[in-house]
């Protein structure tokens, strides 16, 4: 039997649009044992908007990657998939189902491929690579790529570093997120977000959080976004009011990210129940951890023994 365990992402960080990426402590946690037929029981958040068939995302993924490497059909399985990563909300949940069926895959295939490249397929696969490589790889990832190549650089998250999440009940597709955005920016706009990025970079070498705010500025994405995501510069603005360290759209939305050490954490929660009351539908906050490590696999063994081997 395999366990799978991937975490929830946020991406962008404000200026790190497709750029930055950060493994938060909410999961998709899937088991597969080899059987005969097909047979997939998604359970958690969404799961009843899940295909238990082969279109399921997860499947699809492993199959596909599957056919790749092996030209041959994926051997059919009992595959029950729980998550906590609610759907659609700027918090990695495809970025995590494609992880998860490329994590799957790589076990069942011959020669498995090292993290490196499958961060490259699943670049491929989802579209862009901000979400799967924090997924892959865990911390605060910085991602570039050029033609051929996905690379990453990786930072832990310190330990006092907390992340609080509002998560608006409606999802935004993320198809939609980006086909909101403008094809062309300006070259002040363009400059405002490289020097952000930058700042992020130092804030992350230098583990010095007073220049968060500043870093997780933006120009490219956020105020184009703010049409779909209703309260966003409120519920921004609150934050930064309540002593966030840096508070973001995660991802392309609805989501709002906001970092803070433990001290100012209550302050949030209170200015962001207190907005909430405003709005017209129900608010769900998480209190989450940044992650270290990204996503795992352990082989479990059943024959009368309890071993356990990991792909790390
Ligand atoms: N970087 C992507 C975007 C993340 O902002 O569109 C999507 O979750």
């Amino acid at each position: 039997m395999l366990e799978i365990r991937v975490p929830a992402t946020s991406a962008n960080l404000g200026s790190g649009l497709d750029s930055l990426g950060l493994a938060l402590s909410l999961y998709l946690k899937l088991t597969y044992t080899s059987q005969p037929a097909l047979v997939i029981e998604p359970r958690g958040d969404g799961a009843e908007e899940l295909p238990r068939t082969k279109d399921n995302l997860i499947w699809k993924t492993a199959d596909r990657f599957y056919r790749e490497m092996t030209g041959k059909t994926i051997p059919a399985g009992y595959l029950s998939v729980s998550s906590h990563i609610p759907l659609s909300r700027g918090l990695g949940s495809s970025a995590a189902a494609v992880v998860a069926g490329l994590l799957l895959a790589n076990q069942l295939i011959p020669r498995p491929l090292t993290r490196e490249q499958l961060l490259h397929t699943a670049t491929a696969i989802e579209g862009h690579p901000d979400n799967v490589a924090a997924a892959l790889f865990g911390g605060f990832v910085l991602v570039y790529q050029d033609y051929k190549h996905v690379i990453r650089v990786q930072h832990y998250p310190p330990p006092d570093l907390e992340c609080l999440l509002a998560i608006p009940p409606y999802p935004v597709p993320t198809k939609d997120s980006r086909a909101i955005l403008p094809l062309q920016v300006s070259r002040d706009d363009a400059i405002f977000n490289a020097q952000r990025v930058a700042l992020w970079i130092h804030a992350l070498s230098q583990h010095d959080w007073s220049v968060l705010r500043d870093a997780a500025d933006d120009r490219l994405h956020q105020s184009y976004r703010t049409s779909l995501v209703e309260g966003l510069n409120d519920l921004i603005y609150a934050s930064y009011e309540a002593g966030a360290l840096a508070a973001t759209l995660s991802g392309s939305g609805p989501t709002v990210l906001a970092l803070s050490d433990k001290d100012h954490v209550e302050a949030i929660l209170r200015r962001w129940a207190s907005l909430a009351q405003s709005y017209d539908w129900p608010l769900t906050v998480r209190h989450v951890r940044p992650l270290g490590i990204g996503a795992e696999v352990k082989q479990i063994y059943s024959v009368n023994q309890e071993a356990v081997a990991s792909d790390d």
